[in-house]
């Protein structure tokens, strides 16, 4: 993962870098570094997150018209100032700031030490820049050059920038399975991992493809050019001003400034697809490919963490509304066996960022088989957007906090609508059905404002159970994913350990874990399910187990076998699950808060997962 930011102009280059920096965070947070260049290359480096290196960092010169910053998510080597970014060369000439994974570092490293290099660091990182460093000094290379012969030997990922201080008006550039962009303006160029903290400076920027270097100038100039040394001439795109408010305003917490955004992130997602007029759905990515849809031998969702649990409702939507076999594969196992992929199969990649290297992976291997590939992603111009068939945006806003929430409520909306829009096309939906459900559509963000109400009731269950150390979270049919979501946000942000079980899974093990100790969420929302939801109650509550039930606005429930009761209010069974994910959000929340955790940033996470 890792955040990379860099400046090249005539400004001062540090808080421009800084700034950017802030705003990559959610690439990783453990340590933080700059170089700066101003006659000599200063370099300062610290564990921890970007604010606490700028303390570090303000009694010094920052001064500089070059500089590079690094926000590090640690692969190789634990957090520490030493392990952090940039890394310098033995000599101290050559300075590098590295996002992505150095496969072959362990045999580049002996070949190093028999030339007499040394370490400072335990990273793959050092062992490339020191390895740059070989090649220019023993063939007298300029620096892009010793860069790109370099590279030609390295097996796994980068995006690099690489700072010589005896050329210290041009930085080199390259990227390999991991984002680069440059930002273009008339005597400047901006270096970043994604074009979000560019877009405040300039919209005209170039990304930059795999295997391409380049050498950026302090007049705003610059030269591409590929592994083979072909020069390469790239295409510029006009990306839209991040105008993003990434102020916390009333809240403590991005996560629950998300969490409370629902109402307008997911009308966001879905008005500009809903005509009320007609009471139709328009999804341009489909209505241009009618027969694609129409046609499709199968449907393969891919994603990972909280995408593919949306991927798993979308199963559930797709099969039942469209009457087309879904599979939903974990992005990371898709590739490694042999998936049977047809050219009349799609392939939906879902993800927030654009960026997984997980999803990214299988969406190439996709493409490569010949598959329709159709991208859910909420990063405009993300890799994984650029590198899909179609792609529709979630249209939800940067997402800052480390747990998705409103990226989820949107990717669920948009699966909805989709599983709609093929089963209109193909007939598979009785037109009465399908002209009740999509005004309900347009209602969502309201029920989402009156289910954002059950917050004080959330923290009163919070308080009952933060100090325990494990939840079951259990849902049948499409609240089944619910359970999942809910289970993966307690345990990403409080670290209690959390398991989601189809409800009547319950019984074939987890069983064996309820005590009087054990907290059961029970989404109990589709009423078609409810006799049974109760039975599951009863065989909770029979071993002592403390139930909190979720059930629908209106709906019976036993109230003498629950410990807590959370209304959700009335929808169609299908969107249902889009208002039940709402409280567990925020009981997630809560429980972290009650144990001192940091929910925007926590432990050893990184928002966007950019190493496989
Ligand atoms: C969500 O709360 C998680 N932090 C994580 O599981 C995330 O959903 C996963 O890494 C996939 O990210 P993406 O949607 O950006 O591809």
């Amino acid at each position: 993962m890792c955040g990379i930011m860099g400046y090249i102009g005539r400004k001062d280059g540090y808080p421009i870098v800084i700034d950017g920096l802030k705003k990559l965070e959610y690439r990783g947070y453990d340590s933080a570094g700059v170089a700066i260049m101003n006659g000599t290359l200063s370099l300062y480096k610290k564990q921890g997150k970007v604010n606490q290196l700028e303390q570090y960092v303000h009694t010094q010169k920052t001064n500089g018209n070059i500089a590079l910053g690094h926000t590090r998510w640690a692969t190789h080597g634990i957090p520490n100032d030493a392990n952090a970014h940039p890394h310098r060369s033995q000599s101290g000439r050559i300075v590098m700031v590295h996002n992505g994974i150095i496969e072959n570092y362990a045999a580049l490293k002996s070949f190093l030490t028999t030339k007499g290099y040394s370490f400072q660091s335990d990273t793959d990182s050092e062992v490339l820049v020191q390895y740059i460093e070989w090649y220019q000094s023993t063939y007298q290379l300029k620096i892009g050059e010793a860069v790109r012969r370099a590279l030609g030997d390295i097996e796994g990922s980068y995006a690099i920038v690489v700072l010589d201080s005896m050329n210290p008006e041009s930085v080199i550039v390259a990227k390999q399975d991991n984002p680069l962009v440059l930002g273009l303006n008339e005597d400047e160029i901006y270096i970043a991992s994604d074009a979000n903290p560019i877009s405040t400076y300039t919209q005209e920027v170039i990304f930059l493809q795999d295997g391409e270097c380049a050498e950026l100038f302090d007049d705003g100039t610059y030269h591409i050019y590929d592994l083979e040394n072909e020069n390469v001439i790239p295409e510029i795109t006009t990306v839209k001003c991040c105008d993003e408010n990434y102020s916390l305003e009333e809240y403590d917490s991005y996560m629950l400034k998300e969490i409370f955004q629902q109402p307008q992130s997911v009308e966001a997602c879905i008005s500009p697809r809903v005509d009320v007029l007609q009471n139709e759905i328009l999804i341009p990515e489909i209505d241009n490919h009618k027969r694609i849809f129409s046609q499709a031998g199968k449907i393969i969702i891919v994603g990972c963490g909280t995408s593919w649990h949306a991927g798993l409702i979308g199963e559930y939507l797709i099969e039942s509304l469209a009457d087309i076999s879904v599979e939903v594969e974990y992005a990371s196992e898709f590739r490694y066996r042999s998936p049977i992929i047809r050219e009349n199969d799609i392939v939906i990649a879902i993800s927030q960022s654009g960026e997984t290297a997980d999803t990214l992976a299988a969406l190439k291997l996709a493409n490569e088989k010949g598959a329709f590939t159709y991208a859910l992603v909420n990063t405009e111009g993300s890799t994984i957007a650029r590198h899909s068939d179609v792609v529709s945006y979630l249209n939800v806003g940067v997402e800052i906090g480390v747990a998705s929430t409103k990226a989820f409520t949107a990717q669920v909306s948009l699966l909805t609508m989709i599983a709609l829009k093929i089963a209109r096309i193909k007939g598979t939906i009785k037109y009465n059905e399908y002209k009740s459900i999509v005004p309900q559509l347009s209602d969502l963000p309201g029920l989402i404002a009156q289910t954002l109400k059950s917050n004080d009731l959330m923290l009163e269950v919070a308080m009952s159970h933060f100090e325990k150390d494990h939840a079951l979270f259990l849902g049948r049919g499409p609240n089944f994913p619910v359970a999942l979501e809910g289970a993966l946000k307690l345990k990403e942000i409080s670290y209690i350990h959390a398991e989601g079980y189809p409800a009547a899974e319950m019984k074939h093990g987890p069983i064996a874990l309820i005590d009087e100790n054990m907290p059961v969420f029970v989404i109990a929302t589709n009423s078609s399910a409810l006799s049974k939801m109760i039975s599951n109650v009863q065989e909770i509550k029979s071993r002592k187990g403390q139930v909190i039930v979720f059930k629908e606005e209106g709906q019976e429930f036993p109230e003498e076998i629950t410990d807590h009761m959370v209304s959700i209010p009335k929808t169609h069974e299908l969107l249902s699950p889009i208002l039940a994910s709402i409280p567990l959000q925020l009981f997630a929340y809560h429980a972290a808060k009650l144990r001192g955790c940091n929910v925007d940033q926590p432990r050893n996470l990184a928002k966007s997962v950019t190493v496989e």
